[in-house]
């Protein structure tokens, strides 16, 4: 490619596609606890920092196969929820039959609601936002169905420490020493980057293919400038680091003690009664 040309952005079909081949894999390895950022850091501090949500109607967008908006169906809110990748609807909605909690699981893209306007008290994106080719799209479609008053919170991969390139440096006992970050301004639209959970063992990989993980990378204040523009306002943000207890526990999210590797942001759509 020519230096200054744009690559063509990824089609939301691929996009779909990549992830329902990450689905089936996806579902048992983080059922069998791989996803261990997921589950010891990123998870707790997303729920820590929510508000109550007992009661409320409230969406969730990605949800994957489920675990998160079953979190928040045991909080006592009422949940629906979608997801672009079928395989990850169908185990969310077989969890759903085990043990009911009044979720109503389907497919659908975040970019393309399948709701009416002011449907929602509330609605959550946890790690999924980052992962639409169309992020300001996204934030649009969260912003018309839900209720004046009403709030998004969603977790992305951290613009400024995890862009497109990011290595851990350790010293030599393993521990981190600092993130190397580059290519931050790069927006890239179309790369798709190959990882399996850190903690998977090397006999697992033999068998399980790598997910393949499409990635649309955008700076900080693109992202802002994309919250503003939809009509929300920032309330809250948070950038979950591991205790040192933690980081013992699960050795993997130390590096989120050198710095984060995942960034909450909780914005509201203005107008209507306060729900915070
Ligand atoms: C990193 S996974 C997170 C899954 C789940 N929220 C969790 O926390 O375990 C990202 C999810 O976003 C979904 N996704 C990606 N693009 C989407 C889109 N355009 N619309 C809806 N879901 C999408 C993927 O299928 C995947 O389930």
């Amino acid at each position: 490619m020519l230096p200054g040309m744009r690559r063509k952005a990824m089609e939301p079909a691929q996009v779909a596609i990549l992830w329902e081949a990450n689905a089936e894999s996806w579902t048992r390895l983080s059922r069998a606890g791989y996803d261990v950022y997921r589950d010891a850091l990123n998870t707790p501090a997303f729920l820590a920092m929510l508000p109550p949500v007992s009661g409320l109607a409230g969406l969730d967008i990605g949800c994957g196969e489920g675990a998160n908006t079953r979190r928040l169906a045991q909080l006592g809110a009422r949940m629906q929820a979608i997801d672009v990748a079928p395989t990850f609807i169908r185990h969310a909605q077989a969890a759903e039959a085990a043990e009911p909690l009044g979720i109503t699981y389907q497919v659908a893209d975040g970019m393309a609601l399948p709701f009416a306007q002011d449907s929602f008290d509330f609605a959550t994106a946890f790690m999924s936002l980052m992962d639409m080719p169309d992020h300001a799209r996204a934030l649009q479609e969260a912003h018309r169905v839900l209720r004046p008053g009403g709030f998004l919170q969603f977790s992305i991969l951290h613009p400024c420490f995890v862009p497109p390139y990011r290595k851990v440096l350790r010293e030599a006992d393993g521990t981190v020493r600092a993130i190397e970050v580059a290519r931050y301004f790069d927006a890239n639209q179309d790369e798709v980057e190959t990882w399996w959970f850190s903690t998977l063992p090397a006999e697992e990989r033999q068998h399980v293919a790598p997910f393949r993980v499409p990635r649309f990378h955008r700076t900080l204040s693109a992202w802002v400038q994309n919250i503003c523009q939809a009509g929300f306002i920032i309330e809250q943000l948070a950038e979950p680091c591991a205790t040192a207890q933690q980081a013992a526990a699960e050795p993997v999210i130390a590096d989120t003690r050198v710095a984060p590797l995942f960034l909450h942001i909780r914005v509201k759509k203005t107008g209507g009664p306060d729900l915070l």
